[in-house]
């Protein structure tokens, strides 16, 4: 099991020293968050530009920004080596896919959970990861919704079908117990901030979930 923690829950006063505490996580999951497509705003590509001097871990980058094309080669220029965005935020799912591509980046789709699988279903084939939010997108510590699990299977059976090697992320609520219930369902990649970071031992928890 691949681990993501999202810095969301770091301390922001300090944040080599937050990473420093999860150096045993294969990514870190950044949040970036326009306060319109969410209700909250976060980071831009400076922070990553930031962040990229001090760890070579994969920069797994978590766009919940509408118009995400507008802004999407400068995450990648400041070092961003995977970017997902939402569905929910395009009508050019296929334009956005490619640019992301020709930057040189990995490419990943998320679905709040209020949208279905089926919605991605034939974008699949195209890109390197399924974000699939099992809270809704804007702040940490909620709880995970139980649905989510659902999608998880839905999307396991398309990767079966159409794409082997797609990575099924899980967004939202992750803790011991839904965590392995995510990993049973199918899941590859695992995002957790509250959980990690609002603890003595970050480095602790990354091990226990995986
Ligand atoms: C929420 C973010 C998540 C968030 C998860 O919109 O996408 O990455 O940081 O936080 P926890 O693990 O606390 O639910
Ligand atoms: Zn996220």
């Amino acid at each position: 099991m691949k681990i993501a923690p999202s810095i969301l829950s770091a301390d922001f006063g300090n944040l080599e020293k937050s990473i420093n505490l999860v150096r045993n996580a294969e990514w870190l999951h950044i949040d970036v968050m326009d306060g319109h497509f969410v209700p909250n705003i976060t980071i831009g590509p400076i922070v990553i530009k930031g962040l990229r001097g001090y760890t070579k871990q994969v920069l797994d980058t978590h766009l919940m920004i509408e118009d995400p094309s507008k802004y999407l080669n400068e995450f990648i220029k400041a070092g961003s080596d995977r970017i997902t965005f939402h569905i929910e935020t395009t009508l050019n799912p296929i334009g956005v896919i490619n640019q992301i591509r020709s930057a040189g980046a990995s490419v990943g789709i998320s679905i709040k959970p209020s949208t279905e699988v089926r919605e991605i279903a034939d974008l699949i084939p195209l890109i390197d990861q399924v974000l699939i939010m099992s809270v809704e997108p804007g702040f940490g510590g909620q709880e995970f919704m139980p649905y989510s699990l659902e999608k998880i299977k839905a999307i396991s059976a398309l990767r079966d079908k159409l794409n082997k090697d797609l990575l099924i992320v899980v967004d939202g609520g992750i803790n011991q117990e839904t965590a392995a219930m995510c990993k049973e369902a199918g899941a590859d990649v695992l995002v957790a901030g509250s959980f990690v970071f609002n603890s003595d031992d970050p480095y602790a928890r990354i091990e226990s979930l995986r």
